[in-house]
């Protein structure tokens, strides 16, 4: 008799990019020099200077024991992102406990849902979202609310549309700009928007996730909302990550900071699960995060050209998108020549056909049904390269 899964995990949507992975594969079988500007995976390699630190504190006999929430690597880490966030945002930090590492922030994402939301507790999820933060919330057996975000709405959630009953029982909103997938970027403006529809409602935890905060273009600065006066003081968390400002993706480390009640919560909830992060990861990434910046730069450099010529590309083609400000993520409408597929169907015949690979919009919820998103994960000749192959695709 078969064992079956936990109602928890069948409840998940269907993970599409396992579906794109196994036709990737087969066009690799048959001998398909597969471009894949699926998964936002960074392809450059992480800077020296913090690979060398790593091998250096690997072989510390400490830094291969457990790690310790109070220990001399751990408090060293949590410096470091306390002086970063302070240098970034001129935002101040208590390394004490306004701070906490994580595996890599899609574990702290997931973990969040897991220690806040019981079984009638509504999660509000702006819709398209980076999958985990609304799988997080199925996961933890949570209400899962998308908030629709269209293009006409600049791919921002209408927090003032939402009912006062479905405010009264959300416990956890979550934001994220600049956005994955839709690339979209929000200035302070709009955090400020957010802290002031925050400041009544003492039930709800607003989750902002930074991620691409380095990765942005044309003079765009995106801000952190822990700059707007108050928000400090309010239910307000801020998850960031190592990833893909330092090409550290498989490290696996990241942070989330800002409240410290919430912080404490999510520090016990993953006392029972996780033992931290190796310690030698922990100080090199401090390392990455005080020390030379110029590989930041130089990487937004390389994206920067990379959507410059995918964008052109498209554009030469009559696949018509515009520049992204930041992320390093184009989010583009299916051409209508295809526009009677669905995203799936689409991204499964630019693999088949193409020997390309994009994400679906709907990997990324329902309303991101009619997109797609290419990452800019490949050099800018075999990025040329795809859009030749789309043109052909789109001409036949
Ligand atoms: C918006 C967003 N949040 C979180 C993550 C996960 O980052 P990490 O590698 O720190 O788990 C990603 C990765 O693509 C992302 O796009």
């Amino acid at each position: 008799m078969p064992i079956h899964e936990a109602d928890r995990l069948r409840r998940l949507p269907l993970y599409l990019f396992t579906i794109i992975d196994g036709l990737k594969a087969k066009a690799i079988a048959r001998g398909v020099d597969v471009i894949d500007l699926g998964m936002g995976n960074p392809d450059l390699p992480t800077p020296k200077h913090i690979v060398d630190e790593l091998c250096k504190q690997a072989k510390v006999t400490e830094n291969q024991r457990y790690s310790r929430p109070n220990g001399e690597p751990e408090q060293i880490l949590k410096e470091a992102i306390a002086e970063w966030y302070k240098g970034r945002f001129d935002v101040d930090l208590d390394p004490k406990d306004e701070i906490l590492p994580l595996i890599g922030s899609k574990e702290g994402v997931a973990h969040l849902s897991l220690a806040f939301l019981n079984h009638d507790d509504i999660a509000l999820v702006p819709n398209p979202a980076y999958p985990v933060h609304f799988n997080g919330v199925i996961m933890a057996g949570g209400v899962l609310y998308n908030i629709p975000m269209t293009a006409e709405h600049n791919f921002k959630p209408d927090l003032n549309s939402l009912s006062a009953e479905l405010v009264r029982r959300a416990k956890l909103i979550f934001i994220s700009y600049p956005h994955n997938p839709t690339t979209a970027v929000a200035g302070k403006e709009f955090f400020e928007e957010v802290v002031a529809w925050a400041k009544d409602k003492p039930n709800i935890i607003i989750a902002h996730d930074l991620t691409y905060s380095d990765i942005t273009f044309d003079g765009f600065r995106a801000p952190s909302i822990l700059e707007i006066e108050g928000a400090k003081d309010l239910n307000i968390i801020e998850f960031h990550t190592l990833s893909k400002s330092y090409n550290m993706a498989g490290w696996r480390i990241g942070y989330v900071v800002g409240n410290k009640g919430i912080l404490s919560t999510l520090a016990k909830a993953k006392s029972y699960i996780d033992f931290g992060i190796f310690r030698a990861i922990q100080l090199a990434a401090a390392k990455a995060l005080t020390g030379p910046q110029d590989c930041v730069k130089e990487l937004v450099e390389t994206y920067q050209k990379r959507r410059d010529v995918l964008v052109d590309a498209l554009n030469g083609i009559g696949w018509h998108v515009e520049k992204p400000k930041a992320t390093f993520y184009l989010w583009a409408q299916i051409p209508p020549k295809f526009s009677a597929l669905t995203s799936m169907e689409f991204a499964a015949l630019l693999v088949e056909e193409a020997g390309v690979v994009l994400a679906p919009g709907t990997g990324f919820g329902e309303y991101g049904e009619g997109y797609v998103r290419f990452a800019l994960v490949e050099n800018e000749e075999r990025i040329k390269m795809a859009v030749e192959r789309i043109d052909k695709l789109l001409k036949d």
